[in-house]
């Protein structure tokens, strides 16, 4: 069983009375794969500097192993950070720069033979540094890779001696901001699984930041997902992906099509003036709520085999599927199927029930969730109500 490490409680920040973190709850597990995900400016970068001791919260606590934190500093928290800018030396190469850290004298209190305390300043063996040195860049794929400058390096490799030098330290926790946003998608993809390796091998706690939706599923045992300064939901990513909270989660963490609907009883919501049958209990008997419905899970069947038809307005390849845009009573609908549909053609659909995901009303309704903004030149031509432009703008963040 894993065992708690950290725990922020209520951890709020303020810049000049403008509140950037607003009562932050949280608990990082020892050995976890957390990630911090979320838009820019919604407070990530700002809740790793509270953890890793740069920033002190203005309200709450920060606690490592049960112990309040707030006023330690950064060197005396058993923790090390990967920074987006990870400011390597140029001037020398990549073992000194693994090196570094290990290089610099630590302080000791020992008992001499009076018996009084006294600080001594140790160096560790030279012996020592080559041993750890070499077995870090090993773990991280750059055996042989010694004498080389930084300036030889590829982004990719310069990441890696990042994380070596960071992990050289044997911390107890790493932290990583945004690790990866200077490397192309393949590089990013290779070194997402890396950092998944070396975080298992070595049994560290991981805090990682990211914006990207598709990073944080791939890599994070927990995904906590951040909008305004709050905690929009904390679970696992199956668990983020296939029961968001709410629009906003279920939006920013995949493709949705999320509807206006109505909760009758236990598994039967109504939207579309249409029964379906769902795996959702416990709200409150004709709740209104939103329903979500993922573009990979709605069946296309022949028109008079669905339960509701719609009209392709467009069409889009994208390799393994086609994103195709449904037209349902003027309320556009993506659908991700790998079998063409064209423009113009009516099709029919099938829902099953656990394709159908309901989530309360929250302040996030009626801004995500409708793919009208994807083929504007058919509006004309469907019975669709415009968006004013404000509404366009909201949906067209949903792509
Ligand atoms: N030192 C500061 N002084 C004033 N405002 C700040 C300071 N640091 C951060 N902020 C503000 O706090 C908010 C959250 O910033 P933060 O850096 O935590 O966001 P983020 O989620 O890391 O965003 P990004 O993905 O763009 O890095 C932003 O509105 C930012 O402008
Ligand atoms: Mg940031």
């Amino acid at each position: 069983m894993s065992k708690e490490l950290i725990r922020l409680m209520g951890c709020s920040m303020a810049f000049d009375d403008e509140l950037v973190l607003d009562n932050i709850n949280l608990y990082i597990n020892d050995s976890e794969f957390l990630t911090l995900l979320g838009p820019s400016g919604c407070g990530k970068t700002t809740t790793l500097r509270i953890i890793g001791g740069f920033t002190t919260p203005t309200a709450g606590e920060v606690l490592f192993d049960g112990v309040r934190m707030n006023d330690i500093p950064p060197h005396l928290r058993q923790v090390n950070t990967v920074f987006q800018r990870y400011a390597l030396f140029p001037h020398l190469n990549v073992f000194e720069n693994v090196a570094f850290g290990l290089r610099i004298p630590k302080t000791v209190e020992e008992t001499n033979a009076a018996g009084k305390p006294v600080k001594r300043k140790v160096k560790l063996p030279e012996s020592e540094i080559r041993e750890r040195v070499l077995e870090m860049l090993s773990v991280v794929s750059l055996k042989g890779f010694e004498n080389r400058r930084i300036t030889e390096l590829s982004g990719g490799q310069q990441q890696r001696v990042a994380i070596a030098r960071a992990l050289v330290n044997r911390p107890k926790v790493l932290l990583l901001d945004e690790p990866l946003g200077a490397l192309d998608l393949r590089l990013r993809k290779d070194m997402q699984s890396e950092l998944k390796r070396i975080q298992q091998q070595m049994g560290i706690t991981f805090i990682y930041v990211t914006h990207d939706q598709e990073e944080a599923l791939a890599m994070s045992d927990t995904i906590v997902v951040m909008d305004q300064g709050k905690i929009q939901q904390i679970g696992r990513p199956e668990d983020i992906y296939n029961e968001p909270k709410n629009a906003f989660v279920a939006d920013f963490i995949g493709e949705s099509n999320i509807l206006d609907g109505v909760m009758h009883e236990d598994y039967v919501v109504e939207f579309f003036n249409r029964k379906f049958k769902c795996l959702d209990k416990g709200f409150a008997p004709m709740e209104p709520v939103d329903v979500v419905i993922r573009p990979e899970d709605v069946d296309i069947v022949p028109v008079d085999k669905g339960q509701l038809k719609g009209t392709v307005t467009a069409v889009t390849f994208k390799g393994v599927h086609y994103d195709t845009i449904v037209d349902f009573k003027g309320y556009k609908w993506l659908i991700q199927t790998t079998d063409f549909h064209d423009v113009g053609e009516t099709i029919g659909i099938v829902l099953n029930p656990d394709d159908i995901h309901i989530m309360h009303k929250s302040a996030y309704s009626g801004m995500f969730g409708d793919y009208s903004s994807y083929s504007e030149e058919y509006d004309e031509i469907g019975d669709v109500t415009l968006l004013d432009e404000e509404d366009e703008e909201e949906a067209g963040h949903a792509e």
